[in-house]
């Protein structure tokens, strides 16, 4: 195991991967050299987002819950052990290998797909759609584009919940490229309002969009 910090790492392998103009490569790689044990998943929490649990606390959930870009899992996993039917996503079919090694029968449809080119029955068909720090896990140009695709998921009636690091003012280095006011605003398309858009121990958005 190296022992370079786990956030430089994965900042040396996106670079690799922006330069060749392929902004998403570098997840596949990170979790591949992850299940040999060459790196560490920067954000394996090893545990469900703590904003994502306060949020759910006392709330009656139910329904088709789906997870964009799940990474290690754990959010997903929380969604269906309170009772939601649940798919979760991530592009890097290595990251789908990990969680089925690590949740073996999981109750949560692990699938491989990008947001930028989801598959077209998942449009208006989930009533809980969680977003954890993907959408500002790619270059700012993306991030209207992926926005979208993560609003076009909810259902009529469904609720869309965002969690991303709060830029103050428009990030150049990254990853990450933590989200704007207006890109967090940005979520209310596609028949979406808001619902309460929060900023919470100042770094992060906690975001409630409903349709309709
Ligand atoms: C910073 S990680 C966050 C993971 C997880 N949501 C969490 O909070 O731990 C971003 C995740 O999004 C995935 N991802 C990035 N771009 C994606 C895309 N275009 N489509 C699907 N997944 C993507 C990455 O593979 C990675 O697992």
């Amino acid at each position: 195991m190296s022992t370079e910090d786990p956030d430089e790492a994965a900042r040396r392998l996106a670079a690799v991967s922006l330069a060749a103009d392929d902004p998403t490569g570098w997840f596949e790689r990170l979790y591949a050299a992850a299940a040999e044990g060459a790196a560490v998943v920067p954000w394996d929490r090893g545990a469900p987002h703590p904003l994502l649990v306060d949020w759910a606390d006392g709330r009656e959930l139910g329904g088709k819950a789906l997870v964009a870009g799940f990474g290690p899992g754990f959010d997903a996993e929380f969604l269906a052990a309170r009772g939601m039917a649940t798919t979760a996503f991530d592009i890097s079919p290595s990251a789908v290998a990990a969680v089925e090694a690590r949740f073996p029968g999981s109750a949560v449809d692990y699938r491989t797909a990008d947001l930028l080119d989801p598959p077209p029955q998942w449009r208006h068909a989930f009533d809980l759609v969680v977003e954890v720090m993907t959408v500002q896990s790619m270059p700012p140009p993306f991030h209207p584009p992926a926005t979208a695709s993560v609003a076009g998921f909810v259902a009529p009636g469904g609720t869309l919940l965002v969690i991303a690091v709060v830029a103050d003012t428009a990030p150049e280095d990254g990853p990450p490229w933590p989200l704007t006011r207006a890109e967090i605003q940005a979520f209310a398309q596609d028949g979406l309002n808001p619902v309460a858009v929060e900023r919470l121990e100042q770094r992060w958005w906690r975001a409630e969009f409903r349709h309709g």
